[in-house]
C-alpha cells in the first residue's frame, strides 16, 4: 500500500471510529503524541505507588492493609499495561524511564504532595482515583487500539480503588472528632490537586487541538474536570465533608458547580518539577530501579535461554 494510500486509511479508519492498531500506518506527530501521554500516564501509575505504599505498615487493621496492598499492586499492574502499549508505538521500556529519569517526561501532578494520613489513603483512593476514572473511561474509546483496552481493564479495578477510599472517608467522618478533622484535613489539601489532574483549561491546552483532531481525547479537560466535580460534591455532601472552595455554587442554568479559580502556577510549578515531593518520588523510583536490575537481567537471561527450546 503506497503512503498516500496508507494514510488515507489512516484517515478513514479515524473518520469511521476503528482502532488505529500498532501496524497500521500512522504519521509520526500521532504516534509521537500517544508515546508522551501514554509514557506519562504510565509513570503515573508507578510513581502512584509511592505515596499509598508509605501507609501500608501504618494500616489501622489487618483489613484496611489488605485492601491498600491489593490496590497498590493493581496500579503496578496499570503502569505494565500502559508500558506495553506504549511500547507497540516503537520505542523500549529502558527508553521510557530513561525519559523518567531525566525530567523528560511528566507524571501527574497529584502525586507529588505528601500522605501524612490514614486518611490521605482515603483521599487519594475516592478523589485521585475518582478523578482517573472519568478521565479514563472516556480514554476506553481513544483511538489507539492498545490504549482503549488497557483501559477498559484498568477502569474496571479503578471503581474498587474510589470506592475503598471513599469508605475510608466515610468511615472516619462517622468516628471520633479527631477523626472527623483528619478526614476534612486531607480533603482541603487533596481537592484542589485533584482538579489539576485533568490538565489545564482548554483553552491553555497546547495538545488538546491534535488530541480531539485525532480522537485521542474524546472529552476536553474542563468537561471532564466539571464532570468530577458535578459528581463528587454531593458524595462529599453525604459523609459529611466540606469542599474547600467558598465559591462553590450550584448554577441551575448550566446543570453543574460553578468554583473557585485554581491556583496554575502552583500546578505549573508542580509539573515542571518543584513540588513538594517531586525529588523524594523520583529518587525513590531511580534507587528501586537500580536496585532491582538484577532481577530484570535473570528475566531475560531466563526467558533467552527458554526462547532455544
Ligand atoms: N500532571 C502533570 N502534567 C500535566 C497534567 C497533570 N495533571 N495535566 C497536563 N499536564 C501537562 C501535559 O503533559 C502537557 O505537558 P507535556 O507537553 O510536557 O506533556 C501540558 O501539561 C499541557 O497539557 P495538555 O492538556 O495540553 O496535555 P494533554 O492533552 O496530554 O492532556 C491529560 C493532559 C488530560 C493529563 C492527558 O495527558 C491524559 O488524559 N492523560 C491520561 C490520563 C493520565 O495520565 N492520568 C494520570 C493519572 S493516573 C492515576 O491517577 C492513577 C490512578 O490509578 C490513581
Amino acid at each position: 500500500m503506497n503512503t498516500t494510500l496508507a494514510f488515507n486509511s489512516f484517515q478513514e479508519k479515524l473518520d469511521k471510529d476503528f482502532n488505529i492498531e500498532p501496524k497500521d500506518v500512522m504519521p509520526d506527530d500521532y504516534r509521537k503524541h500517544l508515546i508522551r501521554q501514554i509514557s506519562q500516564h504510565a509513570h503515573s501509575e508507578v510513581i502512584g505507588m509511592q505515596p499509598e505504599g508509605n501507609w501500608i505498615s501504618r494500616a489501622p487493621s489487618l483489613r484496611a492493609k489488605q485492601i491498600l496492598l491489593a490496590k497498590i499492586q493493581d496500579e503496578g499492574g496499570h503502569g505494565l499495561y500502559l508500558y506495553s502499549a506504549c511500547e507497540t508505538l516503537g520505542i523500549s521500556r529502558d527508553e521510557l524511564i530513561e525519559q523518567l529519569h531525566e525530567g523528560k517526561a511528566k507524571y501527574s501532578n497529584i502525586f507529588n504532595y505528601p500522605s501524612l494520613s490514614w486518611a490521605d489513603i482515603g483521599a487519594i483512593g475516592w478523589l485521585v482515583d475518582g478523578a482517573a476514572i472519568v478521565n479514563q473511561v472516556s480514554l476506553q474509546r481513544t483511538s489507539f487500539g492498545p490504549y482503549a483496552r488497557a483501559m477498559v481493564r484498568i477502569c474496571k479495578e479503578e471503581s474498587f480503588h474510589q470506592r475503598q477510599g471513599y469508605e475510608i472517608m466515610a468511615t472516619m467522618m462517622s468516628g471520633t472528632k479527631v477523626q472527623r478533622e483528619m478526614a476534612q484535613d486531607a480533603m482541603n489539601r487533596w481537592w484542589w490537586p485533584s482538579l489539576m489532574m485533568f490538565g489545564p483549561h482548554d483553552s491553555d491546552s497546547p495538545h488538546s487541538g491534535k488530541a480531539f483532531e485525532w480522537k485521542i481525547k474524546l472529552k476536553s479537560n474542563d468537561e471532564l474536570r466539571q464532570k468530577f466535580i458535578d459528581k463528587t460534591v454531593q458524595q462529599a455532601e453525604v459523609i459529611g465533608l466540606t469542599i474547600p472552595d467558598d465559591q462553590l455554587k450550584w448554577n441551575e442554568d448550566k446543570q453543574g458547580y460553578d468554583h473557585g479559580e485554581i491556583n496554575w502556577d502552583e500546578f505549573k510549578r508542580v509539573i515542571n518539577g518543584n513540588g513538594p515531593c517531586n525529588k523524594q518520588r523520583l529518587d525513590h523510583h531511580k534507587k528501586y530501579h537500580a536496585d532491582g536490575a538484577w532481577v530484570r537481567e535473570a528475566a531475560a537471561a531466563y526467558a533467552e535461554t527458554n526462547s532455544k527450546f
